[in-house]
C-alpha cells in the first residue's frame, strides 16, 4: 500500500471523472448549436465566392453564396446569423448604408427570405465597412471621429436594417448613446420590436487583423479613440451600466478568449442576455497551429467554446459555427 494512501471517507473529486457518461452528467455548462451565431461575409463585386487567406475555411461570400451557407447553417440548427457586407463603393459618411440597394440591406433581407423562419437574421451596424477611411464613424475636418455625427448615419443604418428584414442589429462602433440613439430612430420609424444588441465593451485588437483583410478595410491608423483599451476591465461595467439604461436588449463582449475575465464580470452583472465574438485572430490562431500540427483541431475548438460557456457567455459568434453544430449533433 502506498505510504500516502488516502484515509477513509478522504474527498475524491476523480470520483465524478471515471466513465463518460458520469462526466457528461455532472458538466457544469455545455454547448448547444442555439448558442451559436455564424458571423458572415458578403461582397458585392464577386461573382465566385472567395476563401480568405487569414481565415482557411471561411468565405466572402456573392448574395448566392451567402444565401447558401446561410441555409447550411439552417440545416445546422445554429442559432442565427450575423452579416457584414463589402460594397463597391465607399464614401466618407457611408452612403451605402441607408441605402435600400446597399449591399448588406440586399443580403439581409435575402437572408430572412431564406432562413427568417429558421434562425434569427442579424445585421452588423457599423460604418466601417463602408468608408473610404476605414473609421467606424464619420470624420471631422481634423480627421477625428465624430461621435455626434455619426449616431445620425447609425440611426438612418439601423433604420434600412430594420426594413430590409434584420431582426437583431449589431452595434458594434463604440460611439457613445449609439444604442438610444438607434433605439430612439427605430421606435420612431415603429420598428418597436426590432431587437438591439451592444457591443458593450469592445476592445482595440490586435486579435481583428484578419477581420480587415475580409472586410478590405481602408484604415490606415487604429480605433483606440473609441475601442477601449485592452487594460480597462473595470470600465466594461461602466459601459454596460449605460447600454443597459439606453435600452440594449442583449449585450456583448469583445473579443473573447483574451477578455473571459471581462465577460464573467459582465456575465455577472448583467440582468439581458450577454454574448461573446469568438473574433477572426481567434479562429486564425487556432485554424494554423492545427496546420502547423501543433494542435489537435476540434478538440481545441470545442475546449475554446466551453471556455465562453463557462465564462458566462449566452451565446457565443464564432466562425465555427455551422461545423460546431454539425459536430454535436454526429456526437449525439
Ligand atoms: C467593426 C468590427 C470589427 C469586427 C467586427 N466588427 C473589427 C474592427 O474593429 O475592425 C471584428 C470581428 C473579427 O475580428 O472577427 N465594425
Amino acid at each position: 500500500m502506498s505510504r500516502y494512501a488516502l484515509a477513509p471517507g478522504a474527498v475524491r473529486p476523480r470520483r465524478l471523472r471515471t466513465t463518460p457518461a458520469l462526466r457528461r452528467l455532472v458538466s457544469e455548462v455545455r454547448l448547444h448549436p442555439a448558442d451559436l451565431v455564424l458571423p458572415m461575409f458578403v461582397k458585392e463585386t464577386l461573382t465566385e465566392p472567395v476563401e480568405l487567406q487569414g481565415m482557411p475555411g471561411v468565405f466572402q461570400h456573392t448574395l448566392d453564396s451567402l444565401v447558401a451557407a446561410a441555409e447550411e447553417a439552417a440545416e445546422a440548427g445554429i442559432g442565427g446569423i450575423m452579416l457584414f457586407g463589402i460594397p463597391a463603393d465607399r464614401d466618407a459618411i457611408g452612403s451605402q448604408v441607408d441605402s435600400p440597394e446597399g449591399i448588406l440591406n440586399r443580403a439581409i433581407t435575402a437572408c430572412q427570405e431564406a432562413v427568417g423562419d429558421r434562425l434569427v437574421v442579424m445585421a452588423d451596424l457599423c460604418l466601417d465597412e463602408f468608408t473610404d477611411h476605414g473609421h467606424c464613424g464619420v470624420l471631422t475636418d481634423t480627421g477625428a471621429v465624430d461621435n455626434d455625427a455619426t449616431l445620425d448615419r447609425y440611426a438612418a443604418m439601423g433604420i434600412a436594417q430594420a426594413r430590409a428584414g434584420a431582426q437583431v442589429l449589431g452595434l458594434s462602433g463604440m460611439m457613445d448613446g449609439q444604442v438610444a440613439a438607434v433605439r430612439d430612430a427605430l421606435d420612431t420609424a415603429g420598428f418597436t420590436d426590432t431587437v438591439i444588441m451592444g457591443y458593450t465593451a469592445k476592445y482595440s485588437s490586435a486579435f481583428y487583423g484578419p477581420f480587415r483583410e475580409a472586410v478590405e478595410s481602408q484604415l490606415d491608423g487604429d480605433r483606440r479613440t473609441y475601442q477601449q483599451d485592452p487594460a480597462n476591465g473595470r470600465e466594461a461595467l461602466h459601459e454596460l451600466d449605460l447600454d443597459l439604461a439606453e435600452g440594449a436588449d442583449i449585450v456583448m463582449v469583445k473579443p473573447g478568449m483574451p477578455y473571459l475575465d471581462v465577460l464573467a464580470e459582465v456575465a455577472a452583472a448583467s440582468p439581458v442576455p450577454v454574448w461573446s465574438y469568438q473574433i477572426s485572430g481567434e479562429y486564425a490562431m487556432v485554424e494554423f497551429a492545427a496546420r502547423a500540427g501543433a494542435i489537435d483541431r476540434m478538440p481545441a475548438i470545442l475546449e475554446s467554446l466551453i471556455g465562453f460557456k463557462r465564462a458566462g457567455a449566452d451565446a457565443i459568434l464564432t466562425y465555427w459555427a455551422t461545423e460546431v453544430a454539425q459536430e454535436l449533433a454526429a456526437r449525439k
